[in-house]
């Protein structure tokens, strides 16, 4: 890999106005710093820029696409990172996603050890990769595993969540002071030291603990909690969801318990990220352990208080310093997937999906995440660590299960820069192959693209009939009126146009190149007669991409 993956765009976009969050104010367009960057920075901090409820995760003053990887939760070790870094390269990701782990942090209390997130920025710098780090402080998968032994060891002074019975459940309670200020005081120190250290801008994003909530029970019943859930609800939420005042059994029913778990969860995590933003406003996320879209059951059949589906709005309420609530999807169903980007693309909420599954069947769902506006994408524990997590799959992850990722990220990775742009202006569209549909439309207006799975290269007469396994997805980025960038793989493209009833497509050019680390068009051949006379297609195993142009007769 090289640095020109990072090199010159055109910048900024007229209208563009960046996220709140980041900035706190909407600013003119142009490169702008937030205050605390100013002193000692010359590049401009990472942020997520807004333009009419869509959006850009901004690097280097310009919109930049997230090609991720996120490695396996015991990788992020000095002795391991090597087999991280070359997967990564690999699979021609661009940022690699990595947890910081507090029980190394800060071993001993107040005593801070920078030496691992150190040798990760260098070892990124090294290997031409951006960092989102993710940390694991309080809440790692509804547990508390990754806090320090002091912690662990003092259970009084730090406190489990209690079941109904009485019993411990293996879930840290949101009321604990003392567990709040230490991990305020210790995310900031990382922002912190990340502010002093990164000068070059390697860290993009911070992910604020990791699937936050409880399993195992609905809500916390300790003698804190207790006293909580007999008064009334803040204000704060009453107003923001536009309820009548009352406690939490008055206002939220049968979901009383739940919904206060998800507040004071989202309440804690406000207060950590809040003091690590005010050391050094990067972006920060959260992420969620997901319920069914489709049949989701009650807490705590999935994760309790977790910004799940249910709770999106309850989070943006609670957890302002939080720029984006992500969907970790782990369902490869299309149905499904479709759904929960459906669920968490909202006009307050970027699409970032920081952990889907690493199998095959999940590598056609980098199209649609595009072509549904994501600011990044992930496969989690795609390293060479030799550990799966696929519950049915290999024991070990091996190199060659790379290779569906890295086809995809191989081609999309010179353009990513111009997707990120598309998409803030609105003019990206994408999709992943329905098993269950062989035939998909994306809506440009003047022009209806037909994108099919399971054609045959030649000739038009015969029903589309599906990839076997469905493996097929499109990226559609439209350059004019008439003129569209297409980059995909195992699917056949072409055009209806919608503005001239009654005529068909004709094209004027079909061109075959790529872009040069200045971002300017080169051709390497123009494709016509048997290559377009019956649609324009994309093979399982050619990194192709098409300019084209048309008219109509
Ligand atoms: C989701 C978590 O966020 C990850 O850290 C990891 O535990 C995966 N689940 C499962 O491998």
């Amino acid at each position: 890999m090289t640095r020109s993956r990072f090199a010159g765009r055109t910048a900024l976009l007229a209208g563009m106005v960046w996220f709140a969050m980041e900035t706190l104010t909407a600013m003119p367009a142009a490169i702008c710093q937030s205050p605390a960057s100013e002193a000692t920075h010359s590049r401009p901090l990472p942020a997520i820029a807004e333009k009419d409820g869509r959006y850009a995760l901004m690097v280097d003053g310009k919109p930049y696409l997230m090609l991720g990887v996120q490695a396996n939760n015991s990788s992020a070790w000095p002795e391991y990172l090597g087999k991280v870094w070359l997967a990564a390269e690999q699979l021609h990701a661009n940022t690699v996603e990595l947890p910081i782990y507090w029980e190394q942090l800060e071993a001993t209390p107040g005593k801070f050890d920078f030496s691992v997130v150190d040798t990760i920025l260098k070892q990124a710098r090294e290997h031409h990769v951006r960092l989102v780090l993710l940390w694991f402080g309080t809440w790692k998968n509804g547990s508390s595993h990754y806090t320090p032994e002091w912690i662990k060891l003092d259970q009084d002074k730090y406190p489990f969540d209690v079941n109904k019975d009485g019993k411990t459940v293996d879930s840290p309670s949101p009321f604990s002071p003392a567990r709040l200020e230490a991990d305020k005081n210790a995310f900031r120190a990382l922002m912190g030291h990340l502010k002093r250290v990164d000068d070059q801008r390697t860290v993009l994003m911070v992910q604020v603990e990791n699937e936050a909530g409880e399993w195992g029970g609905v809500r916390d019943y300790g003698p804190e909690a207790e006293k909580a859930f007999a008064a009334q609800v803040p204000e704060k939420l009453v107003t923001g969801l536009k309820k009548q005042p009352g406690t939490w059994r008055q206002v939220f029913g049968d979901d009383a318990d739940e919904t206060f778990q998800a507040w004071f969860i989202a309440t804690y995590i406000e207060q950590v990220a809040a003091a690590g933003k005010a050391e050094y406003p990067l972006p920060l996320y959260v992420n969620a352990a997901l319920r069914d879209p489709f049949h989701p059951g009650k807490a705590p059949s999935y994760e309790s208080g977790a910004p799940t589906d249910n709770n999106i709005d309850l989070w943006k309420i609670a957890a302002s310093s939080i720029s984006v609530v992500a969907p970790d999807i782990y369902m490869p169903e299309y149905a499904k997937y479709m759904k929960t980007i459906e669920q968490y693309k909202r006009k307050d909420n970027p699409l970032l999906i920081p952990e889907t599954g690493n199998a095959p069947a999940y590598a056609r769902y980098v199209y649609a995440a595009i072509g549904q506006g994501a600011i990044g994408w992930a496969p989690f524990g795609l390293d060479l660590s030799r550990y799966s997590n696929q519950t049915e799959g290999p024991e070990a992850m091996e190199a060659n299960a790379l290779k569906p990722f890295a086809r995809q990220y191989e081609l999309l990775g010179p353009i990513e820069g111009k997707l990120a742009e598309g998409n803030l202006e609105g003019k990206v569209k994408g999709t992943s192959e329905d098993p269950d549909n062989h035939r998909q439309t994306l809506d440009f207006g003047r022009w209806q693209a037909v994108v099919t799975y399971g054609m045959p290269s030649f000739g038009n007469w015969m029903q589309p009939k599906g990839n076997t396994p469905p493996d097929g997805g499109v990226v559609i980025l439209e350059l004019g009126p008439d003129e569209f960038l297409i980059a995909g793989h195992h699917a056949r493209v072409d055009f209806d146009p919608t503005f001239a009833p009654g005529k068909k497509r004709l094209w004027l050019k079909v061109e075959e190149g790529s872009y040069d680390a200045a971002g300017n068009w080169k051709m390497a051949r123009i494709w016509n007669g048997d290559q377009t006379d019956y649609g324009l297609n994309l093979k399982s195993d050619e990194n192709v991409l098409l300019k084209v142009r048309m008219t109509t007769f």
